[in-house]
């Protein structure tokens, strides 16, 4: 740890009697959150410094892709089971990485960790409509009006709310399901309100990002490009989030 104006100073940012009053006027920021007092203390190799949103110092923002097997909880600690850090590899131990959403225990597939607290809350905002896309086993067979109950958003049974989602059925006992929210077991709470109970739950996308080849409890840092392609997901780049659940538009107010 060190003084957030000395951190300044050897970045370059100025010497120490004018990188003060640039941190007390509110112009740098440490995670994203304003820090007015010059001699906070920092870890700048795990927090991201910007002066004016340009990060300084040494912070390199990670986003890891793990393809998650069942058994593991998405967590960063556990007192009982195994949780998705302990799969990372030890050159991605100790990043500061944090799950953005969370798997089921039960749950595989596509789990996204990044050491980037706003693209992190970006993703998992409902208002960004970033689409993330399961494919489930279940009991019965979906039908074009469970598509069509999805679409309108369904109420869960015990009243909650849900936004528009896609559901499509893809044959006796399976379907892919696409939401643009993170509620607690959503997508199988979804699938009972229709009386389909989800026997296997695999996440197999999120924005753009698809789990390509990379094979189970493997995880993979992404390229820039790939990061700014979720970026562009979430609307960061373009201003807007994208109507990304076409066919659902007019119940979205696109
Ligand atoms: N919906 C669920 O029910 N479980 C998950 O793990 C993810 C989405």
């Amino acid at each position: 740890m060190e003084r957030l104006d000395k951190f300044l100073c050897d970045s370059g940012a100025g010497t120490r009697s004018q990188v003060k009053p640039l941190v007390k006027a509110g112009r740098v920021t440490v995670d994203g959150a304003v820090v007015k007092d010059p001699a906070a203390k920092v870890c700048p190799e795990n927090q991201r410094i910007c002066l004016e949103g340009q990060p300084l110092g040494g912070w390199r923002r990670l986003v890891v892709m793990l393809n998650k097997p069942a058994g593991y909880v998405t967590a960063t600690r556990d007192d009982q089971d195994p949780t998705v850090m302990d799969l990372l590899p030890p050159a991605l131990k100790g990043l500061d990485l944090k799950p953005v959403g969370r798997l089921d225990k039960a749950t595989e597939g596509l789990l996204l960790l990044t050491n980037d607290g706003d693209l992190l809350h970006s993703l998992i905002s409902p208002k960004k409509q970033v689409p993330k896309v399961y494919y489930a086993r279940h009991e019965g067979t979906a039908t074009e009006e469970d598509a069509a109950a999805f679409r309108q958003g369904l109420v869960l049974r015990d009243g909650t709310v849900c936004l528009p989602a896609r559901l499509e059925p893809l044959g006796p006992g399976e379907s892919q399901i696409t939401v643009c929210e993170g509620k607690y077991h959503q997508v199988r709470r979804m699938m009972a309100a229709r009386g389909m109970r989800v026997t296997y739950l695999e996440r197999r996308q999120e924005g753009s990002l698809a789990l390509g080849d990379l094979l189970r409890g493997e995880a993979r840092c992404l390229c820039v490009e790939e990061i700014r392609s979720l970026e562009e997901d979430t609307g960061k780049l373009s201003g807007s989030a994208p109507p990304i659940l076409a066919g659902c538009e007019q119940t979205l107010g696109y």
